[in-house]
């Protein structure tokens, strides 16, 4: 049988990389074979692209080529990591995936749905996670989150208040369009508290205990 497809998803700061790592040890422990990866990134050519998009002044590229570079990372990734992981019957946990593109690039970044809709359906013909958790947090602390890790990486953090707020609508807008598929979680609360949140909807679909 093949794998699972999980993503998580949300703003700066929202705590989805730990998160991502505890959900991966979870289901780990129900004997399950587990692969961990990120986006951009996830194998070795995206993450040489992941350091053009997460590095520089935010002006550095037009929301088209900063899509066109996620999209070029993204089917490296599928193609050479979850692809074969989900064929071998590994389930497959995804820190980001397209929905981050929809939310970064469409809603913040202003392309609209319909563009990165075409480029996705050309890019992964209909490919999409099973699940995928969205972490929903107010935009200030989540950015003063984000600030206190400092350092690099921080292309996207720079962008303005209005941009993150316009994001966090955008992941609550995928949440709602897609109920099958998405469930949105409080990521206020302690990193316990949210493990548990996830957990318990992860357990649920999947029928693990
Ligand atoms: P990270 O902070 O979760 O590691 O992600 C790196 C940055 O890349 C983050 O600021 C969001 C951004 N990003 C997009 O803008 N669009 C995308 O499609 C993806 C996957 C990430």
């Amino acid at each position: 049988m093949t794998g699972r497809f999980i993503t998580l998803e949300g703003g700066e700061g929202t705590g989805k990389s730990t998160q991502a790592r505890r959900l991966a040890a979870a289901l780990e422990n129900t004997g399950l074979s587990v692969l961990s990866t990120r986006e951009p990134g996830g194998s070795p050519g995206a993450e040489e692209i992941r350091s053009l998009l997460v590095n520089g002044a935010p002006g550095r590229w037009d929301p088209m080529p900063e899509t066109l570079l996620l999209y070029a990372a993204r089917a490296d990734h599928v193609g050479r990591t979850i692809g074969p992981a989900l064929l071998a019957g590994q389930w497959v946990v995804c820190d980001r995936f397209s929905d981050s593109s929809f939310a970064y690039q469409g809603a913040g970044r202003g392309l609209t749905r319909e563009t990165i809709r075409r480029i996705d359906a050309v890019v992964l013909d209909d490919f999409k996670p099973d699940f995928t958790l969205v972490l929903d947090l107010d935009v200030d602390t989540g950015i003063a989150r984000a600030m206190s890790r400092g350092g690099a990486e921080s292309r996207f953090e720079q962008f303005d208040r209005d941009f993150h707020e316009r994001l966090r609508q955008g992941f609550i807008d995928i949440a709602k369009r897609n109920p099958d598929r998405c469930v949105l979680i409080d990521a206020s609360g302690s990193e316990d508290e949210v493990a548990a949140a996830i957990w318990a909807q992860v357990a649920r679909r999947y029928g693990l205990s």
